[in-house]
């Protein structure tokens, strides 16, 4: 079975999962988040306290990780050795721990196949970081989308102030423009824009903007859109 695969790739907090799921919805895709993934591999080696720096405990802790993922009406959920851990994965830690423990192979190496498998058997949407670089390089379209650091953290501090979080606007920043280096200066699979990627920056565009530029994006790339 031929599937076809969407890949968008970008700095944290440029609205990938938000543009990804309506693509989805839009399309009949299956979204798969992978960064879902990779939060829940960082949320078992906190729990464990096992430290960031310690390769070889995160090594060996891979072979005791099962993870997989689950959709209930649509949304994804993803599960940690047979746990929903969904709602425990968006904190400032999680996000930290994880962008510190995906620059490990093995921690890598565990998502790949799944990740893989995911986009073999069905029509994805997929985001993350090395999507289009890595996992999926024949994706049919790909997508790097961004926005200025700024412009991301507003949206960030924005999201947390309707969720009745309190936060900091420049502590937002400073650990989004942490991650991204980490996340784009990493040796294996770096963040970076593939070649036959399409670049968009939604600093300026609203979410129906983008979600336009991905279906045209989309359909040059031979996927027939209806409506
Ligand atoms: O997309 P996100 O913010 O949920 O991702 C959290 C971290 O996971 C990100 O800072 C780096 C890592 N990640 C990765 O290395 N590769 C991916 N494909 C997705 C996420």
């Amino acid at each position: 079975m031929t599937t076809y695969n969407i890949a968008i790739d970008g700095p944290a907090g440029a609205g990938k999962s938000t543009i990804a799921r309506r693509v989805a919805r839009e399309l009949g895709f299956i979204y798969v988040d992978t960064g879902a993934m990779y939060r829940a591999m960082a949320l078992y080696l906190l729990r464990q306290g096992i430290d960031r720096n310690d390769e070889k405990a995160i090594e060996a802790a891979c072979s005791q990780i099962d993870i997989s993922l689950r959709y209930h009406e649509g949304v994804q959920q993803v599960l940690l050795n047979g746990e929903d851990v969904s709602s425990l994965i968006r904190t400032e830690e999680v996000s930290q721990m994880t962008s510190a423990i995906s620059v490990y192979a093995p921690v890598r190496q565990k998502l790949l196949e799944l990740q893989r498998e995911l986009a073999g058997t069905q029509n994805v949407i997929m985001d993350g970081r090395d999507i289009g670089t890595c996992v999926l390089p024949h994706a049919q379209t790909k997508i790097y989308l961004t926005a200025g650091s700024h412009v991301r953290a507003v949206r960030r501090f924005k999201e947390l102030e309707e969720k009745g979080q309190m936060c900091n606007l420049e502590e937002i920043e400073h650990d989004i423009i942490e991650r991204d280096y980490r996340d784009m200066h990493r040796d294996i699979a770096p963040l970076k824009q593939a070649e036959d990627a399409v670049l968009i920056d939604s600093s300026h565009m609203t979410i129906v903007q983008v979600v336009d530029a991905i279906m045209e994006a989309a359909r040059k790339q031979g996927l027939e859109v209806t409506g």
